[in-house]
């Protein structure tokens, strides 16, 4: 089914699955420990010997020689690979760094060598037997020195935003000069992990030439292209099956070592084999968010209306990676007849930086929303209103594309009413309770609304089930729960009457999880199979097709009705379909919009933020289960606390590496550190994204929360903090004297 007009009425609208705020169809094999999550998976192939991997102690250089003999007579040992025994495995189109293969090292634990063994404790003590000779050179480590030399570099996140290296509109330097009121600052934001609970994790058999990997990843589809390609199989031989995935926030969207390695290390041992990335190397052995530097410029009349506004951003990666797409949103968020956007690209040695939890946006809000908020205060305007006052419903670059939807300004009107923004003190630091300096913050929220194709196979039947199959995967996210409402909602049953099945690259290919594209194009490509099921059911039925009506596990036509299971009596009925997309994504602006509301307290004494209460208002098209969006969001607002608060991979600049490459050195909060969470969803529809008129929502959560905490910790304390995160060190020179 090909989306090419803005959706009318259609089945979806009967809201009587969708919509509901409904627990997950998957709750129970969660909180049971029933969930199969790759690691775990003991009973889908017998004799599962273990692998560990060896990562590279050098972040740049060669290695001249590995001694493995130790290794290899070590008890219990079946085989030992290293990366001298190949040359380097071709990367996948969105990757840079080299995963496996050839003598050159490209960073810091760099796999290097797997070893194999009866026992995991084995196969750790061999390979720790295994002796490396190296041959380092000195590495580039360090984003600010590298900064003033970096060139211009365009580039794309893979998730929805992206920007030419340099985008102008207007004449930005002659606007800026003359304007009455100016912001020139720079803001910067640190590397940070994805720190996901699950680490890549994956078994791997071989049947002949065909390789089976049970694994944890986002995008079915991208991981079996990517496993042919580095093995030089075809893809046809390949099966990825990944059911359930525990967290993987843009970490898992790529093919890791953990999938090759198990499959090299399986055909070396002739048995499956599995492997998991120790917590290091998720730190350093994958892919992290870059560091950004941003420079943020605004220009604004007396009255507070911008004429003016640059955004700058400088990221480091490897040579041929992307930079991180920090300016994207500050193209669309506010008006202005003058802007410049650029991006710059240094080239650093440290493991490759790519897509993290809203990448592009989550890093520039943090920077946009805190220069709005000084701005704001320059002008003597309250924030809430300085946002409003700057609003535009078309895209400022070209004015002839309009957004799809735009409800910002209600999203801050209703968030300021709700959370009592009237009752804060526009003075900074003059709210004490005892110890606790008290203050409130705002920003909005901005992330784009991606269209991809994505398919589906239903089929129905002699019992009335209907079974989804798509390679469409959970994260965490709730995918399973969203893709069973759609099907009941679509043929008239039950969520208890819908089975669904995800993750494995055998079912038809999905959008996959990635940029907060999931909920909206996989359920639209079942919406897709359902339509065609729908026609196949009435036409068994002999009913007219046009207008059958499915409900209570019944078709109706006419005045004839006949039960759905009826229709596949005698034989399943399967429908395939997908959906792909017109130009509607191009002709309009699809965006998501949110505003965001922070207090919390700094204690007086020891620099020590505690956020008290948050609230995101989001506007966002169709909720399609306001429970799981809700979940979304505020885990979303968790990490924005992280982002503004404790997240950071300390980098050592001699050796280049990140240090705090675990999780206890790797501060990530969790919901029990915010006492209070509220989150509303705007009442909206957006007929242009598809036929379920919904758009992403999870990846909005987090965008601007970071910049909410930080101008919160502003208003309490009187300190403008510009580089995140905010610990408590940046705060203590500044507070006021305790008394
Ligand atoms: Mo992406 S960072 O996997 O949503």
């Amino acid at each position: 089914m090909k989306f090419e007009v803005a959706a009318t009425t259609n089945p979806i609208d009967q809201l009587k699955v969708i919509g509901k705020p409904t627990d997950r169809i998957d709750g129970p094999l969660k909180t049971t420990g029933t969930a199969p999550y790759a690691y775990e998976r003991h009973d889908v192939v017998p004799n599962q010997a273990y692998g560990f991997i060896v990562g590279s102690a050098i972040a740049k250089g060669r290695i001249g020689t590995i001694d493995s003999n130790a290794a290899k007579s070590a008890p219990g040992v079946i085989a030992v690979v290293t990366t001298l025994d190949s040359a380097p495995l071709p990367n996948g189109p969105m990757n840079a760094a080299n995963l496996f293969g050839g003598p050159d090292i490209q960073h810091y634990h760099q796999a290097v060598a797997v070893v194999v063994a009866e026992s995991f404790e084995q196969a750790r003590d061999a390979a720790s037997l295994i002796r490396i000779a190296y041959v380092p050179v000195h590495g580039q480590f360090d984003l600010a020195a590298a900064a003033p030399h970096a060139p211009l570099y365009g580039g794309d996140s893979g998730e929805g935003s992206g920007a030419p290296p340099e985008h102008r509109v207007g004449k930005f330097e002659e606007a800026f000069d003359a304007a009455a009121v100016k912001l020139d600052e720079t803001y910067t934001t640190p590397d940070q992990s994805h720190a996901m609970m699950e680490p890549h994790a994956t078994i791997a058999a071989w049947q002949g030439d065909r390789l089976t990997l049970w694994t944890s990843n986002q995008m079915i589809a991208w991981g079996k292209r990517d496993v042919a390609k580095a093995l030089g199989i075809p893809p046809e031989n390949i099966r990825l099956d990944s059911p359930f995935i525990g967290g993987g926030f843009g970490g898992k969207l790529f093919l890791r070592a953990d999938a090759v390695l198990a499959a090299l290390a399986a055909r070396a041992a002739g048995r499956p084999v599995k492997v998991a990335l120790t917590r290091p190397l998720v730190a350093n052995n994958t892919t992290h968010r870059p560091a950004t530097i941003q420079r943020l410029r605004i220009g604004a009349t007396p009255e507070g209306k911008i004429t003016a506004i640059a955004h700058e951003s400088t990221s480091g990666n490897l040579k041929d990676g992307e930079p991180e797409t920090a300016v994207d949103q500050t193209k669309l968020l506010y008006a202005g007849a003058n802007r410049l956007t650029a991006m710059r690209l240094a080239v650093l040695d440290l493991p490759e930086g790519n897509a993290m939890r809203a990448p592009g946006e989550a890093p520039g809000m943090m920077a946009l929303e805190i220069a709005m908020d000084e701005m704001a205060e320059k002008l003597g305007i309250d924030p809430v209103q300085f946002r409003i006052l700057n609003d535009t419903q078309v895209d400022p670059a070209d004015p002839t594309r309009p957004f799809s939807q735009r409800q910002l300004i209600e999203c801050l009107q209703r968030g300021a009413q709700r959370f009592g923004w009237d009752k804060r003190n526009r003075k900074p630091a003059s709210v004490r309770e005892g110890h606790w300096l008290v203050g409130m913050g705002v920003a909005a929220g901005f992330r784009n609304n991606l269209l991809t194709k994505s398919a589906a196979r239903v089929r129905l039947d002699g019992k009335g089930v209907v079974t989804v199959e798509t390679d469409m995967t959970d994260i965490g996210t709730g995918s399973y729960t969203i893709i069973a409402q759609t099907a009941a909602e679509m043929m008239g049953l039950s969520l208890d009457k819908v089975v669904v099945k995800l993750g494995d690259s055998d079912f038809p290919v999905s959008a996959g999880s990635g940029g907060q594209w999931g909920a909206n194009n996989a359920t639209a490509g079942v919406y897709a199979a359902c339509i065609k099921l729908r026609d196949i059911v009435a036409q068994k039925l002999g009913f007219n097709s046009a207008n059958a009506t499915f409900s209570d596990g019944q078709v109706q036509s006419g005045n004839r009705v006949a039960a759905l299971a009826e229709a596949a009596r005698e034989n399943d009925l399967v429908a395939e379909d997908f959906i792909e997309y017109g130009d509607l994504g191009k002709t309009h602006q699809q965006s998501t919009f949110a505003s965001h509301f922070v207090e919390l307290a700094v204690d007086v004494y020891t620099g020590e933020t505690r956020i008290r209460r948050m609230l995101a208002v989001c506007a966002a098209g169709r909720i399609l289960n306001p429970k799981a969006a809700r979940s979304q969001v505020i885990g979303a607002m968790t990490m924005g606390a992280g982002a503004a608060l404790m997240e950071e991979l300390a980098v050592d600049k001699r050796y280049g590496f990140f240090v705090n490459h675990d999780l206890a050195g790797y501060e990530v909060p969790v919901h029990a550190d915010i006492p209070h969470q509220e989150v509303i969803f705007l009442d909206e529809t957006d007929p242009m994204s598809s036929p379920m008129k919904a758009k992403g929502i999870a990846e909005l959560g987090i965008c601007g929360v970071g910049a909410a905490v930080a101008n919160a910790i502003y208003n309490a304390t009187g300190m403008r903090v510009r580089d995140y995160p905010i610990r408590l060190d940046k705060l203590l020179h500044g507070l006021p004297q305790a008394s």
